[in-house]
C-alpha cells in the first residue's frame, strides 16, 4: 500500500516548484502585520518543503509539520541549506503540534487537509485556529466534489474515498461540496476572505495524464481570517 512517506522516497513524486500563491500569502501577512519583524508561519503538510523554503527566504520563521518522516527530513534539509530558522513536528494533522497557542500569523496548507476522514479534518481546522493569533490568516487548498477522482475507490464514509490503484493507492481523500467547505470554517470563528472553487475541465487527456500533468487540478481555494 502506497502512502506519502513511501512516495517521497521517489524523487519524481516530489514537487520542486512552489505554487505562486505562497508568495502572495506572505506578502499579505507582511501587509497585515507591518510591525512584525519576523512573521511566524506554519506549512502544514510541508511535503518536500517547496513552500517552506519560500516562506523562509521571505524572512519568516517557519513551522513545518507532516505525518511523513521522509517529508520532514527533506524539508529540514532544504531549510538548513538555506540557513532558515524553523521548528518541526512529525505528526498527523489532527494533533496540535506546538507548545504554544495563538502565536502564528499564518497557516498555509496546500493539498493536505483532504487526506483524512471528516472528523479528523475538523480537528485539524481546530488546531489551525488554535495556533493563530487573532486576525491571523489561513490559506489552503482542499479537494472539491467536482474533482476528477471524486467517487473513485472505496467509499469509507460519505465523500471519503480510498484509491485502490495509482500512486496514491491506500491514501484517503475527502471531497467537499460548497456547504461542506463552508461548515468547515464556521462564521463565529472565521471571516471568509476568499472562497473560490477552481474547476479545471480536462476536455481531453491521455491515459495516466496525472503522471506528467503540468496544469492545475480542481480544488477549493480558501483564504480565511481568524476572528
Ligand atoms: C499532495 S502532498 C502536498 C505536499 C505539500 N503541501 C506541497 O504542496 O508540496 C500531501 C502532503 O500531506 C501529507 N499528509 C497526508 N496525510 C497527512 C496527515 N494525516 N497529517 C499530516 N500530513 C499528512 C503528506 O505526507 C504530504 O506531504
Amino acid at each position: 500500500m502506497a502512502d506519502w512517506n513511501t512516495l517521497f522516497y521517489d524523487q519524481k513524486n516530489i514537487e520542486l516548484a512552489p505554487e505562486p500563491e505562497v508568495v502572495k500569502f506572505i506578502e499579505l501577512l507582511a501587509k497585515e502585520f507591518p510591525n512584525q519583524q519576523e512573521l511566524r508561519v506554519w506549512d502544514l503538510g510541508c511535503g518536500g518543503g517547496r513552500h517552506s523554503v519560500v516562506m523562509g527566504k521571505m524572512g519568516c520563521e517557519v513551522f513545518i509539520s507532516d505525518n511523513s518522516s521522509k517529508a520532514i527530513e527533506l524539508t529540514m534539509k532544504k531549510l538548513e541549506e538555506n540557513h532558515i530558522n524553523y521548528a518541526e513536528a512529525l505528526t498527523s494533522m489532527e494533533n496540535y503540534p506546538w507548545s504554544e497557542k495563538e502565536f502564528l500569523h499564518g497557516v498555509f496548507s496546500w493539498a493536505v487537509l483532504q487526506h483524512n476522514t471528516l472528523d479528523k479534518i475538523i480537528e485539524a481546522i481546530d488546531c489551525i485556529y488554535d495556533s493563530l493569533i487573532a486576525n491571523g490568516y489561513f490559506l489552503g487548498t482542499i479537494k472539491s466534489t467536482k474533482a476528477d477522482l471524486y467517487g473513485k475507490g472505496e467509499e469509507i464514509e460519505k465523500d471519503t474515498f480510498v484509491l485502490e490503484m495509482g500512486i496514491e493507492e491506500g491514501v484517503p481523500h475527502h471531497y467537499f461540496d460548497e456547504d461542506g467547505i463552508k461548515q468547515l470554517f464556521p462564521d463565529d470563528k472565521w471571516e471568509m476572505m476568499i472562497l473560490a472553487e477552481q474547476v479545471v475541465n480536462y476536455v481531453e487527456k491521455a491515459e495516466k495524464f496525472w503522471s506528467f500533468n503540468p496544469f492545475r487540478y480542481t480544488t477549493w481555494c480558501v483564504l480565511a481570517r481568524k476572528r
